[in-house]
């Protein structure tokens, strides 16, 4: 482990998902939603509990828009999920594949450089232990 690497684990994970949801969008097949769903879930809820509380004290508003955006993520992740028949359910995820577009770019470009001048190398391994525990519990 070396410094910067919980970003590029996280970058990592940006990338699967939103090639997840550039497959179902181009073949309009909807059987990776499950997988995007529970990618997305592990992956907003480290965040949440892990990178978003201690980057909190060097900038609020920062992680407020974050937080808001996860929040209407969650909520079209609920949708989609409770709504497969329905024949907007394509137009929603779309919807949310340009929501996590903006929300994925926001953090790689704020974010992560904020958080690696901030939290020193043994602060970040902490958190990657913590996000892959979590990982092997829930994926
Ligand atoms: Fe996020
Ligand atoms: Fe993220």
């Amino acid at each position: 482990m070396s410094k910067g690497d919980i970003y590029k684990i996280l970058k990592d994970e940006h990338d699967n998902v939103k090639e997840l949801f550039k497959e179902t969008i181009e073949t309009g097949n909807t059987s990776k939603f499950p997988e995007i769903k529970k990618q997305l879930e592990v992956h907003m809820a480290n965040e949440e509990s892990f990178l978003y509380p201690p980057m909190e004290f060097v900038d609020e508003e920062m992680i407020k828009k974050n937080k808001y955006e996860h929040e209407l993520a969650w909520n079209k992740l609920l949708y989609l999920d409770n709504a497969q028949s329905d024949k907007d359910w394509m137009e929603n995820m779309k919807e949310l594949n340009n929501l996590i577009i903006k929300h994925v770019e926001r953090e790689e470009k704020e974010l992560f450089p904020k958080a690696s001048e901030t939290l020193s190398e043994e602060a970040e391994e902490d958190i990657i232990k913590l996000m892959e525990e979590e990982k092997s519990t829930r994926m």
